[in-house]
């Protein structure tokens, strides 16, 4: 498992905005599991969503990976939002037996763009 930083540039300095983490998919090392995503509460909202997720794949592609897959429950709609503009794309879902909660599964083939 390897934890990544998000570095925001803000008008006079850059500062960090928050982190994800990258496991390799046992058995299938060109597929990374991303997960703990994470942007600080007082970065949300700002439309930097977007950038944040586009982050995340220079630094998969940087690391090697051909594929991304990450789970997200279905009731948050900014990162759903934010995966499907970003293209992502809904793989399956299940109900965890372990929260009650909807978990999508999505996935996103990086040598496509
Ligand atoms: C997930 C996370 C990174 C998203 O960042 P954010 O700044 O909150 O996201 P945004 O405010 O840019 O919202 C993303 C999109 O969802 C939309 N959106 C947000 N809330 C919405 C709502 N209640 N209904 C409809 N659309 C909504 C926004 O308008 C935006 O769409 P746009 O880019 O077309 O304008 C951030 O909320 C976070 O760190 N959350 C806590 C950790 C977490 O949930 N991580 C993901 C685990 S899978």
């Amino acid at each position: 498992m390897t934890r990544l930083s998000y570095m925001h540039p803000s008008t006079t300095t850059v500062q960090w905005a928050g982190h994800f983490e990258f496991t390799p998919m046992p058995g299938c090392s060109q597929m990374v599991v991303s997960h703990d995503m994470f942007l600080k509460p007082e970065y949300r909202g700002k439309g930097l969503a977007k950038e944040f997720a586009a982050h995340r794949y220079r630094m998969a592609k940087g690391f090697g990976y051909d594929t991304m897959i990450c789970t997200v429950d279905t009731a948050n709609i900014p990162q759903i939002k934010t995966l499907e503009a970003t293209g992502w794309k809904f793989a399956n879902q299940f109900v965890s037996s372990k929260t009650g909660h909807t978990v999508a599964i999505y996935t996103k083939v990086l040598n496509e763009d």
